[in-house]
């Protein structure tokens, strides 16, 4: 019954770190046994090897538009280096186009992912400014076809982003329908303001960039729509929270007693806004701004006491010829930076300083996001039910980070040490990358519904 065993590697359970083998059939986990004691056609030696469960990345941007710029990644070109960084299941932003509603862009997402995918995906619906009220009534329909969380931006008024009136609307309709909203939170006119004075000044490089999006303008989007949630009854996920003042408002309103959850990203973890000061510091322009070593170290220990539930990406993957074009006007610069390979491996260097453990790397990338995105436990973790969705870890062997295989040509992470490396990626037990190989096909990534499934 067993198609192949995974034998003897430092296995990452929901218990704990033991060595053990695991066994595989009909793409789940069949068997979770001591070393050497399970059989099959097919073993694979992983002694010396770390098995961690298929990450899930929950916040990426696959060929998506913001503006003059569309990212140069799609569900395909974007999902086979997910899978060498040890990424098996993404989500996803429909954000609406121009002329389109929350369902119609949700509808060309899934079209996209169904084409591409070699990672198994689900989507987030976007509430824009655009069509909001077209948009907001199609939640029941969207939430019916899978849906489990809607995503809603503070920022980017002039585009897509909501009032917060808006977004008080948003909050009350999910609630009825218990769905998760997903929280881009900076205060626009704080921005605004920001950005005014920056330009005023003549500071139209990266650095007026970091200096027009303050961590007082994250704090005050959040403490206003925490508030709301709370009237609301709903439950909201503050992403890519990136300062000191942003953690803070998230524990305030954790201690409040809201259903609060938050996200940061290894960007806002592992970078600080030096990157800013280089000639080519735009290519790190990202909203929120990466920020100085003290905020780093506030977001560190927002890990350390929960604050924090995940680490995602936010991956836009653009390219130093797109960040380049408007260098000099920090306004016109695309916002993101690509990251969805390099987010694991980055990681695994706080597993050599002992920042994380194999085990907190696991909740934090796996089991966390599989939780809040109600895909645990058929995914984020190694249990017997589970998909078989593995990651194959030598924790001793180096990882370029200032190469990937991602659309671009520029690693943000090039300057950190890369210790440890992915060897094997295993998506429903079918292997996708197989020693810096990529052995998968496209289009093998499914649907995740959002559905709560158990474990037989
Ligand atoms: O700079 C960023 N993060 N751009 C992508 C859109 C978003 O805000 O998530
Ligand atoms: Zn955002
Ligand atoms: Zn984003």
């Amino acid at each position: 019954m067993l198609d192949t065993v995974i034998r003897g590697s430092l296995t990452i359970l929901p218990t704990g770190a033991v060595p053990a083998d695991v066994g595989i059939g009909a793409g789940r986990i069949q068997a979770i046994g001591a070393p050497g004691e399970l059989e099959a056609s097919n073993v694979v030696d992983a002694a010396q090897h770390v098995l961690l469960p298929g990450a899930i990345d929950p916040h990426v941007h696959l060929n998506t538009r913001f503006g003059e710029w569309v990212t140069r990644d799609d569900f395909y070109t974007g999902t086979v280096p997910a899978a060498f960084g040890g990424t098996t299941t993404i989500i996803d932003f429909a954000i609406p186009l121009p002329g389109e509603t929350a369902r119609s862009a949700f509808e060309r997402c899934q079209k996209e992912a169904r084409d591409g995918a070699v990672v198994d995906y689900a989507l987030h619906g976007c509430i824009t400014r655009e069509a909001f009220s077209e948009s907001l009534a199609e939640l029941p329909e969207l939430r019916a076809r899978g849906m489990r969380s809607v995503k809603v931006f503070s920022a980017y008024r002039s585009t897509i982003g909501l009032s917060f009136e808006q977004i008080e609307q948003v909050l009350r309709r999910a609630a009825d329908m218990d769905l998760l909203v997903l929280v881009h939170a900076e205060t626009d006119e704080m921005i605004e303001a920001g950005i005014a004075k920056e330009v005023a000044a003549g500071r139209l490089g990266p650095r007026g960039h970091a200096a027009s999006r303050s961590a007082a303008a994250e704090q005050d989007a959040i403490r206003k729509v925490a508030g709301l949630a709370a009237k609301a009854g709903a439950k909201v996920l503050f992403v890519h929270v990136s300062s000191a003042e942003g953690a803070e408002a998230v524990r305030q309103a954790r201690l409040d007693g809201q259903s609060v959850q938050a996200e940061t990203c290894v960007q806002y973890l592992f970078l600080d806004d030096e990157v800013y000061d280089r000639a080519d510091g735009q290519l790190w322009i990202c909203s929120p701004p990466i920020r100085s070593r003290s905020h780093q170290q506030a977001l560190w220990s927002a890990l350390d006491d929960g604050t924090f539930d995940l680490i995602s990406t936010d991956h836009n993957c653009f390219d130093s010829r797109q960040k380049a074009l408007h260098r000099d006007d920090f306004r016109r610069v695309p916002n993101g930076i690509p990251g969805v390979e390099l987010r694991m491996p980055v990681l695994f260097g706080a597993i050599q300083t002992g920042r994380l453990t194999w085990e907190s790397l696991a909740r934090l990338t796996a089991e966390a996001p599989a939780r809040s995105f109600r895909l645990w436990p058929r995914k984020g973790c190694i249990a017997v039910g589970s998909d078989a969705d593995l990651v194959l870890v030598d924790p001793t062997a180096p990882t370029d980070l200032s190469s990937s295989h991602m659309a671009t040509d520029y690693s943000p992470f090039t300057l950190l040490p890369g210790n440890g490396h992915v060897v094997q990626t295993w998506l429903r037990g079918s292997r996708l990358v197989d020693r810096d190989r990529f052995v998968g096909e496209r289009g093998v990534g499914e649907w995740v519904h959002g559905e709560r499934s158990e474990v037989p």
